[in-house]
């Protein structure tokens, strides 16, 4: 497969290295050039010329969030696979966009919720398949200070990163949060900026609770002292209706008093240990769809979901708000 990589900042890096280790890294792709000598590919500095003269078959998408929507229906609208980093967008006007270019379109489309792929998580969706969800909480708190904002310019602002907290640092939990307990349908949400109010226009801290089949409560923050380990709990009916509760680590699940660990999420085997060991399963997972012309199950609207919580949250300013579906 002729793989190209759009941004290779933080994240576009980890992709580049991945893909270059499969032997399938053919372009690089950054308005900024000096970003690509340290690849042994096709360099290019514009993106559609990269789809239009070098003709990858499949685009990584791994640029600032505002230009995610526009980059991904490029791609489907010249039937070349997609694989676009969170979020899939930042607006629903764009979620609308992206699912018609999707349905349009004879190739591919991946959103890159790469947390799915982390063995804990993968262990609680199996356990949890069979059994009725009663209620479900997660927490992130994690540090990030005015020197992470000052590292790029589209971060911090509501044109070019979309939010805050909630659209960048803490969505996987929450896509972990409704994939393992189901989507809810409305939301009470309060977003506030309590330790950058200078630094960033975006929100550090949110809470939502959600209503849907079962009760979910979230609350995120980048305020926080240090970065706290993130923690998401399940309470759950087995079908004898006996109650348990299902706490998810990153490295471990405690099923009521019984510890599952699982090998430690390797500090900086591709970038920072937050990001989780995802990355690889999901982009061999993707490939391998496409070759057995399977469907990838993290398609446009699995992606949106997340977005359309964020945005309901975004919307809420304290009161009951419908998730768009
Ligand atoms: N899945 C994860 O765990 C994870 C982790 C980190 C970042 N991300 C996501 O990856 C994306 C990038 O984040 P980052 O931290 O790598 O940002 P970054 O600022 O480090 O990198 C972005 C890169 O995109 C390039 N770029 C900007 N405009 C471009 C254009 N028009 N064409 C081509 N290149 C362009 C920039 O020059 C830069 O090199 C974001 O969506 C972010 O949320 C995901």
């Amino acid at each position: 497969m002729k793989v190209a990589v759009v941004g290779l900042g933080v994240i576009g890096a980890v992709h580049a290295e991945i893909l270059r280790k499969r032997g399938d890294l053919y372009a690089v792709c950054d308005v900024d050039e000096s970003k690509l000598s340290a690849y042994d590919a096709v360099k290019e500095t514009d993106y559609i010329r990269l789809l239009d003269e070098v003709k990858p078959e499949a685009v990584h998408i791994c640029t600032p969030h505002y230009l995610h929507a526009d980059m991904v229906i490029e791609a489907l609208k010249r039937n070349i696979h997609v694989l676009c980093e969170k979020p899939l967008c930042i607006c629903e006007e764009d979620i609308v966009r992206i699912l018609e270019a999707e349905r349009a379109s004879s190739a591919t489309l991946g959103v890159c919720l790469q947390n799915r792929y982390n063995a804990s998580n993968v262990y609680a969706k199996e356990y949890l398949a069979d059994k009725k969800i009663l209620a479900g909480d997660a927490l992130v708190a994690w540090k990030r200070t005015a020197g992470y904002y000052a590292s790029a310019p589209w971060r911090g602002k509501w044109a070019t990163e979309g939010g805050g907290v909630l659209i960048n640092q803490s969505l996987h939990t929450l896509d972990l949060l409704q994939w393992l307990c189901g989507m809810p349908k409305a939301l009470t949400a309060s977003v506030s900026n309590l330790t950058l109010q200078k630094e960033i226009e975006v929100e550090d801290t949110a809470t939502l609770l959600m209503e849907g089949d079962s009760p979910l409560n979230f609350f995120a923050t980048i305020g926080s002292g240090r970065d706290l380990p993130v923690e998401l709990t399940v309470w759950a009916e087995t079908a004898e209706g006996k109650r348990e509760t299902i706490k998810v680590m990153p490295n471990y699940v405690v099923i009521n008093e019984k510890i599952v660990s699982f090998e430690a999420l390797a500090p900086s085997k591709y970038g920072k240990v937050c990001y989780g060991s995802g990355h690889e399963p999901l982009i061999a997972h993707f490939y391998d769809c496409i070759a057995e012309g399977k469907p990838f199950p993290i398609n446009g609207e699995e992606g949106a979901k997340v977005v359309r919580l964020i945005l309901a949250a975004y919307r809420s300013k304290n009161n009951k708000t419908e998730i768009s579906k």
